[in-house]
């Protein structure tokens, strides 16, 4: 298998999930693309920016210019309105949209088609066509076309509701939903059965993103809804839906959407990879899913990527307290040093460790040959007399004191153990 894969926007949380699910598969390479910079950047390797926005006329030329360049297979969309976009425009795109067909997209994307799609069924929250008929306050205005929770309001009464309608009369006026909400994560294959559905609540919300969700057992009436709109609509790999428990505690559907959700990565930890089932399933196999039987919980939060201005062919490290961690082995900087290796880096490890160093290299269980060379030197010497000048070297020691040293004798960058973090090249 040789499949090229674009992602588009990969820097959206979508597209970030999307990486992280597919990175490691063999024979899987993505290519991220973007209109704008952002942290696609530092987590697809293989980067193309310059896309113009997909409103753009040149949009699709541009798009299928990168699939003929780049001999791109499949195209996973990692927005909403991407989503829509492309696939209103398969026929003329190069490289198959990993999504359901258009018809289901173009309801999915509206939520005023989604709820007049399921009118009659009782998961269906109640929508007022105009304020005259609400006959219970509050209630919840959202955009018919939205995204991250942007531009929602609760209205307490006609007056407040009128403003909201003023300020943007796209807005639909919706029963309040005062309960808990969920997520469920579901796999529809090429034969149009539904073959996974998983449910999770989200329990803290931020900017519309779901930043703490725990699996819960799949209710008997959430496993019936998902089947009952797994019929009513046509999909085509991963999708999900929305849910929030009424005042009576029945659930009402929110949206539908056929695409990748950040927050799939909890059953993905648990085994349910949907953008690989997805990438399976297009490629017509026969997909298998097993999920592993245990409650698991996601919390998420900013993460930092770095880009570092620093070229460097050698590595100085400290032993004691750098590569050891109390009596053990800090796996953090084992993974720095895998990535020098991997490299092709040359890696020196000088220490006054007051043991022999081999011996306990040994018990460590590290391997010495993953040193270019062992330098063990006494309490009393001086590091840096030991460091050549003849290539570009940096070095990393939890002392400041061996820091200023060498940074004194050679004026080579210096790193705590903390700031290895920058080191890492986290892309893939
Ligand atoms: N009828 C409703 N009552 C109460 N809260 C709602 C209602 N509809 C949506 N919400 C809240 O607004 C958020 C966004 O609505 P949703 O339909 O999921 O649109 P999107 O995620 O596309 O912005 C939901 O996560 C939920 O917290
Ligand atoms: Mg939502």
């Amino acid at each position: 298998m040789d499949k090229k894969i674009l992602v588009f926007p990969c820097g959206s949380e979508i597209g970030l999930e999307i990486n992280n699910a597919l990175k490691f598969v063999k024979g899987v390479t993505l290519i991220g693309g973007s209109s704008v910079d952002d942290h696609g950047k530092y987590v697809y390797k293989n980067y193309i920016d310059g896309f113009p926005n997909i409103e753009d006329d040149q949009f699709i030329n541009f798009l299928n210019e990168i699939i003929s360049e780049r001999n791109i297979d499949y195209i996973f969309p990692a927005h909403d309105s991407v989503v829509l976009k492309l696939a209103q425009h398969q026929d003329k795109i190069a490289a198959e949209v990993l999504t359901s067909p258009k018809e289901t997209c173009e309801i999915c994307r509206s939520k005023k088609k989604t709820y007049e799609y399921f009118e009659g069924k009782d998961f269906n929250p109640t929508m007022y066509n105009s304020l005259d008929d609400v006959d219970t306050y509050p209630v919840f205005l959202k955009p018919d076309v939205g995204q991250g929770s942007k531009g929602v309001a609760l209205a307490s009464n006609q007056a407040e509701a009128l403003q909201h309608l003023q300020r943007d009369n796209d807005l639909l006026v919706l029963e309040y939903l005062p309960g808990k909400e969920y997520t469920i994560d579901c796999f529809t294959d090429r034969h149009g059965q539904l073959r996974f559905s998983g449910m999770r609540e989200r329990r803290r919300v931020k900017s519309g993103i779901s930043v703490n969700s725990h699996t819960i057992p799949l209710d008997a009436t959430v496993k019936k809804m998902a089947h009952s709109i797994n019929d009513a609509m046509v999909f085509r790999g991963m999708w999900f839906f929305q849910v929030k428990e009424d005042q009576h505690g029945h659930f009402k559907l929110l949206e539908i959407a056929p695409r990748i959700a950040g927050t799939m990565n909890l059953f993905r930890n648990q085994g349910v990879n949907f953008p690989l089932l997805t990438l399976f399933d297009r490629m017509n196999f026969e997909v298998d899913i097993i999920q592993n039987n245990y409650k698991l919980e996601v919390d998420r939060a900013f993460t930092n990527r770095f880009k570092v201005d620093l070229e460097y062919d050698r590595v100085y490290i400290d032993f004691d307290d750098t590569i050891t961690l109390g009596e053990k082995v800090n796996p953090y900087v084992m993974m720095f040093i895998y990535q020098c290796l991997s490299q092709d880096k040359e890696l020196i490890l000088i220490t006054k460790h007051i043991h022999d160093i081999k011996e306990t290299l040994k018990a460590l269980k590290i391997d010495e040959s993953i040193f270019n060379e062992i330098i063990h030197i006494t309490k009393t010497d001086m590091k840096h007399t030991y460091f050549s000048t003849d290539k570009k070297s940096i070095f990393i020691d939890d002392s400041y004191n061996e820091r200023k040293q060498i940074v004194q004798a050679h004026g080579f960058p210096v790193f705590d153990i903390d700031a290895i973090e920058s080191l890492i090249d986290w892309r893939n």
